[in-house]
């Protein structure tokens, strides 16, 4: 079964995309990855999604996450696409976007990626690339993947949200909550000793009392 799960190394592709021939390796780097997947291009849904993520693009570049996207057409269908997107966000109608976007013309990695959507078919009945995140770490792993169909937008704000986890969790030995924002309190891991915590956790650690009597709901405030 193609596709990609959490821990997986990135497949080391090769593609054409609006700045040229990539290889996916050579282009992550040691920098974090974001890889979002589109149906088509000069679709309603994407090009606001894409325009989004242009507007987000010093956000993701500040928390060193390389961006980069795929659609089902050619580079030429890209280039052209990115002057309608630069065009809804208000700027000029250029080419360039702060990103990469694959093309994909023959599917070929949206298969080998499992980012097919069975329900949406082109006009030859071919199915379109659903609406997939992957985040890689420095690793190069599959830290987090979203699998949306191509009928429903994602939520650009959520997808920095996750990213701000990811990496947080990933240095320390801490877990966010449901809604969790930056700068809200983190739950403690619970494979970690209170007495280790106590040590980890000089602002403090703060139980709250249940009544099963188990003591697991261990908040800090966010570590540095
Ligand atoms: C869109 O981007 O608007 C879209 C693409 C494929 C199916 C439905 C919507």
């Amino acid at each position: 079964m193609p596709g990609l799960l959490l821990g997986d190394e990135a497949p080391n592709f090769e593609a054409d995309t609006t700045q040229g021939r990539i290889r996916f390796h050579d282009f992550l780097g040691d920098s974090w990855g974001i890889l979002f997947s589109h149906p088509r291009d000069f679709t309603p849904v994407c090009t606001t999604e894409l325009g989004r993520a242009a507007k987000l693009a010093p956000e993701f570049s500040k928390r060193n996450v390389k961006m980069i996207a795929l659609s089902i057409d050619s580079v030429q269908d890209h280039l052209s696409w990115c002057k309608d997107i630069n065009a809804y966000n208000g700027e000029q109608p250029a080419e360039k976007l702060p990103f990469p976007i694959i093309a994909d013309k023959n599917r070929e990695l949206a298969v080998k990626l499992g980012m097919l959507d069975p329900d949406e078919l082109d006009k030859e009945g071919m199915p379109l690339t659903a609406r997939v995140v992957f985040v890689f770490g420095p690793d190069k792993k599959l830290k987090l993947s979203i699998l949306y169909p191509a009928t429903t937008g994602r939520n650009f704000d959520e997808i920095l949200r996750v990213v701000d986890s990811l990496q947080l969790t990933a240095y320390k030995k801490v877990a966010t909550p449901v809604d969790w924002k930056p700068g809200d309190s983190v739950m403690v891991v619970p494979t970690l000793p209170d007495e280790e915590a106590k040590k980890l956790f000089p602002k403090g650690v703060f139980t709250k009392e249940l009544p099963s009597g188990k003591k697991y709901l261990r908040y800090t405030p966010q570590p540095e």
